[in-house]
């Protein structure tokens, strides 16, 4: 009998680094993520998302978690942000995205990454524009940098499988 089973692994690099170790474009970056979570609307889970992307011409987007009475209508911060940069430019490529999250009056200690849907959509804005975005998933402490959002998405569905 032919055996047809295989195994194969999937890997991910990502780098784990520190605010001062990064180019001061993404500090900037994170700041602006870490600012939004101060305007985001989040009453029902008190959880506020920052979000901010940087665009190739040196723009950024800015966006935070939008919750709702109907829970599912609410938007999380990486959705709001991505989907205002690629309305108000879409013919900019985004470059860089930070995410951050405060709760119970601090910032997480632990870096936020972003829920399914996000990768989703965040997927197709890299692929839209044949860029890499590199995303920075942003802890108190520590930074956990990784290269591009296809990354984060292994095994998508893609326009690919649509006749
Ligand atoms: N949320 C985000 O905005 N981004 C994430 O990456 C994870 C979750 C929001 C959705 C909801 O408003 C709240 O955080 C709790 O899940």
């Amino acid at each position: 009998m032919k055996i047809f089973m295989k195994k194969q692994q999937i890997n991910i690099v990502v780098e784990l680094c520190r605010y001062d170790e990064l180019p001061p474009e993404y500090q900037l970056l994170i700041d602006a993520a870490k600012e939004q979570t101060a305007l985001s609307y989040a009453p029902y889970s008190k959880f506020q998302v920052g979000a901010a992307i940087l665009l190739e011409n040196g723009a950024l987007a800015l966006g935070n978690n939008q919750e709702n009475v109907a829970y599912p209508s609410g938007l999380c911060a990486e959705r709001v942000a991505m989907f205002h940069a690629n309305a108000q430019n879409p013919a900019v490529a985004p470059k860089a995205l930070a995410i951050a999250a405060f709760t119970d009056g601090a910032f997480l200690a632990v870096p936020i990454a972003p829920c399914g849907a996000c990768r989703q959509v965040l997927l197709e804005s890299e692929e839209r524009f044949g860029k890499n975005i590199e995303v920075l998933l942003c802890g108190e402490e520590n930074i956990i940098r990784i290269n591009s959002c296809k990354d984060l998405l292994p095994l998508s569905f893609g326009r690919e499988f649509l006749i």
